[in-house]
């Protein structure tokens, strides 16, 4: 019997382009993503609206709605079968959307919190019974256990008194106690990946903070894995594990989250990081912003993707020559021309306080 141990990929998504095609054109939501998402590790993917982050997650799961299509690449799941020995990946990407396999996985093996809590939760069901409906779709068992465990659920993700919370409909509750039920249902079948897409954006900072807490400590308890998403590195300094920075349907840069913070190779990703405030510094001041917008992905720019809005913009280089992606360190890339593996650059001074040094 072989039990994965923490840290061993439970996800490897390799060369994935997901495309929007319609008469008059192609966005190319999703450009050659790789990532790998590890067993009990928390990865956040971080990176300014449009960039392909919450397309990617819908990737995973096969939800990309028409006229999205997944053209290439591949989506390997690593799971031991019942009695915990090994078996070979299953390809994600290959199965039909609509088919048995990947509707057993949904929910079951991962499961996803979507980025409006709201289109997810029926506004005409109560709580208590649209989490055991959850239950009910991968285990055979009765209305009345299901209520039970939905009950101890709610529990678990931290609604004061959970009995008379589950008779609740979502209307009668805040924003934050509906993330927590949305929460609760994800966490049904004690999937061995979540997906949370922006699960704090719409909260206010204290229930932010509070649902961070609670999916760590989840975490802790259950070894589940997270892919994180945001497009804030501040929130990426309080969950991440790992964390994988995009920019138009590309992986600019990743790698464990304190060698990203200290040693940023990518200029974007120093973009990204100087945009967090900064502990005393002065109040009112406004932080920098990176110049310009992010292209439309239906007129990718040549070259480096990045290269109109770069600091550190070569012309005739940039503009010319894709970045291949170039190993720094162990597990930790960066696309970018400043970094070869023969002519690395000197690592940029450290820019932000990370997970660890809170
Ligand atoms: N149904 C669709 N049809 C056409 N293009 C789409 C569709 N859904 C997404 N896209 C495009 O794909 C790109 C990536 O979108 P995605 O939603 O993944 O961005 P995101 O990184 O999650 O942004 P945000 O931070 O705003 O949620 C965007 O340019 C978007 O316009
Ligand atoms: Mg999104």
């Amino acid at each position: 019997m072989t039990v994965p141990s923490t840290g061993a990929p439970l996800v490897e998504v390799k060369g994935l382009r997901t495309h929007f095609t319609t008469d008059e054109t192609t966005v190319q939501a999703v450009d050659g993503v790789d990532l790998t998402i590890r067993r009990g590790r928390t990865l956040c993917v971080v990176g300014e609206s449009g960039c392909g982050k919450s397309v990617t997650a819908r990737s995973i799961l096969q939800l990309v709605e028409p006229p999205g299509r997944i053209v290439d690449g591949s989506i390997l799941l690593h799971h031991p079968a019942e009695d915990g020995s090994s078996q070979p990946p299953v390809d994600l990407a290959a199965l039909s959307p609509h088919g048995r396999r990947i509707r057993d996985i949904r929910g079951k093996d991962i499961a996803m919190i979507f980025q409006e809590p709201m289109s997810s939760l029926s506004l005409v069901h109560r709580v208590g019974s649209q989490i055991g409906e959850a239950l009910r779709v991968h285990s055979d068992i009765s209305r009345k256990e299901a209520r039970r465990r939905a009950v101890e659920l709610l529990g678990t993700v931290g609604i004061p008194d959970p009995a008379k919370r589950a008779d609740a409909y979502p209307f009668q509750l805040s924003g934050g106690m509906c993330q927590r039920v949305m929460i609760a249902m994800a966490l049904a079948c004690d999937p061995a990946l979540l997906i949370a897409d922006e699960p704090t954006t719409a909260l206010d900072v204290t229930t932010q903070a509070q649902i961070m807490d609670l999916l760590r400590g989840l975490q802790r308890e259950t070894g589940m894995a997270i892919m994180f998403i945001t497009h804030d590195m501040g929130v990426v300094a309080e969950m991440a594990d790992d964390v994988a920075v995009m920019y138009l349907g590309t992986v600019v840069e990743k790698g464990p989250v304190d060698d990203v913070f200290h040693a940023p190779k990518h200029p974007y990703t120093r973009a990204l990081l100087d945009s967090i405030p900064k502990i005393g510094s002065a109040r009112r001041q406004r932080l920098p912003s990176i110049r310009g917008t992010v292209p439309d992905p239906a007129r990718r720019p040549s070259g480096c993707v990045f290269h109109n809005r770069c600091a550190e913009f070569m012309p005739g280089r940039c503009d010319v020559t894709l970045p291949p992606p170039v190993a720094v360190a162990p597990d930790r890339e960066v696309r970018c021309l400043l970094h070869g593996s023969t002519d690395d650059q000197p690592a940029a001074p450290a820019t932000a306080t990370s997970k660890e040094q809170r």
